[in-house]
């Protein structure tokens, strides 16, 4: 329990209130013993995924090989896309570890995330289009090399190819699933004539781990915790059994796992019917279990259904929802990071949150108690569960010995509170004392951007010259 700030008792209110605190506490808390569990079967199903092509843990070579040294130079572009928003970047690599950056978001409405793959690479070209004019870049006389973060699980075949296995959180644009996203790009730029190359195509795990490396040399992984969650590590060439990417010089490669799929077969994971109920109203049920414990885009949600239960049990807010409240969706995880930020004793922004923006007609302490309680147990599963994965890939990797560092990005590790605190409280129960000082978790801002331009350069030295 000590990783839960409040107790039960803290709650108040009735005896079935507190019972039911007392239940939710005990579906939601991962314990040590089941924390190694998940950790056990997590090793295994990577390994599964080296070995074999079409695992649930996909474990994709990224056809980027090697380290950096730091010392990569130049002027690159990166794309972005891959959850709330699009983001064209500008990265000025300038050696020794140092960059900068300049970019611009373009908001991913919905409708854009189900539209026609080609109406979405139309967007993406106009967005290019109007950077490079707003920077000056329009008139190039040569086609600015571009490296594209593309946040999906996507089956490489060359640094610059892959086709889309499926698409994840929340996307569904007809028209791409098989293909390659970056021919669809290329396509959309050339009839806009905009003066742009795709050099590279990346994860953005793979880039955070890059952008994290070319300062901190000794970076294992890189790890998305955004709107979705993921993985990359560096693995050894001979590890990866199932390779059949041609010949490389290279003894290392860096691995995209797409561990969000990890256990769709249900066989580890403590799922509860707030977690069953989302993944069976999702636009893709069985698939990204993992992910749908985890990752800010659902946590909100896995609230919501457990403030409904207990609404239709008559346990809280004098059973009242809302049309707000009623609607999937509407409880963002931004508001579960505000609520457990709370720290007044009335609970005042956590009665906002409920009374203005969710419109609950009225609430009292003891219920914002709850739903605070409610959040904590979201969230702090979440971070555990996050550790249960970085856990299996130091141990698969027998890196505890030696430290390592894993770059993070994504706004639940940068904004969430206590999110690390509770990462690194599991991540010593799976490895003990001291854990801090071998496995150093990072912020690796700006990781998918910095790391696609990274990819660039890193495209442009294995070729030798930019691939064509
Ligand atoms: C989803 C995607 C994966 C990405 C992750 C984080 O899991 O499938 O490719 O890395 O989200 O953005």
């Amino acid at each position: 329990r000590q990783h839960l700030a409040v107790a039960v008792e803290d709650v108040g209110g009735t005896q079935a209130q507190h019972d039911a605190v007392a239940e939710l506490i005990r579906a939601f808390t991962v314990s040590a013993d089941k924390l190694r569990a998940i950790q056990t079967h997590f090793i295994s199903e990577m390994e599964k995924g080296l070995k074999h092509h079409g695992q649930t843990v996909a474990m994709i070579p990224s056809f980027v090989e090697g380290r950096l040294t730091g010392q990569e130079k130049g002027t690159f572009l990166a794309l972005d896309l891959g959850g709330t928003n699009l983001r064209v970047v500008q990265v000025e690599l300038l050696g020794a570890g140092e960059f900068t950056t300049k970019s611009t978001k373009y908001k991913v409405s919905e409708e854009l995330k189900t539209t026609d793959a080609k109406n979405l690479f139309n967007f993406i070209a106009d967005s290019i289009d109007s950077f490079l004019a707003e920077h000056g870049l329009d008139a190039a006389e040569e086609a600015i090399p571009l490296g594209f973060t593309f946040s999906f699980p996507v089956y490489q075949s060359k640094i610059n190819r892959g086709t889309l296995k499926s698409w994840t959180k929340g996307f569904s644009c007809p028209g791409l699933v098989g293909k390659d996203p970056v021919v669809m790009l290329q396509d959309a730029l050339a009839k806009k004539h905009v003066p742009v190359f795709v050099t590279a195509l990346v994860n953005d795990t793979v880039g955070t781990l890059l952008s994290h490396a070319y300062r901190n040399p000794d970076t294992m992984a890189g790890i998305i915790l955004g709107t979705g969650t993921n993985g990359a590590y560096i693995e050894n060439m001979k590890n990866i059994e199932k390779w059949d990417g041609g010949s490389t010089t290279s003894n290392e490669m860096i691995i995209n796992m797409e561990f969000g799929a990890f256990d769709n077969e249900r066989r580890a994971l403590p799922l509860t019917m707030f977690d069953n109920k989302l993944d069976r109203e999702s636009i893709n049920p069985h698939e990204q279990i993992f992910e749908k414990m985890i990752a800010g885009m659902y946590l909100g949600e896995i609230v919501r259904n457990t403030l409904l239960h207990l609404i239709d049990r008559e346990l809280l807010f004098s059973s009242n929802s809302s049309k707000e409240l009623n609607e999937m969706w509407s409880l963002e995880t931004t508001y579960m990071s505000a609520i457990e930020a709370d720290a007044d004793p009335q609970l005042e922004s956590t009665k906002n949150i409920l009374e203005q923006t969710l419109s609950i007609p009225s609430t009292t302490l003891t219920d914002r108690r709850i739903v605070k309680k409610v959040c904590e147990l979201v969230g702090t599963r979440a971070a555990r569960l996050a550790s249960a994965a970085i856990g299996g890939i130091i141990a698969h990797r027998d890196a505890l010995e030696t430290g390592c560092a894993c770059g993070i990005d994504g706004s639940l590790y940068e904004f969430y509170p206590n999110f690390e605190t509770r990462m690194y409280a599991a991540l010593k129960e799976l490895f003990g004392e001291g854990v801090e000082k071998k496995i150093r978790l990072g912020l690796a801002k700006d990781g998918s951007g910095v790391g696609a331009a990274l990819v660039a350069c890193v495209a442009a030295k294995m070729f030798k010259s930019l691939p064509v």
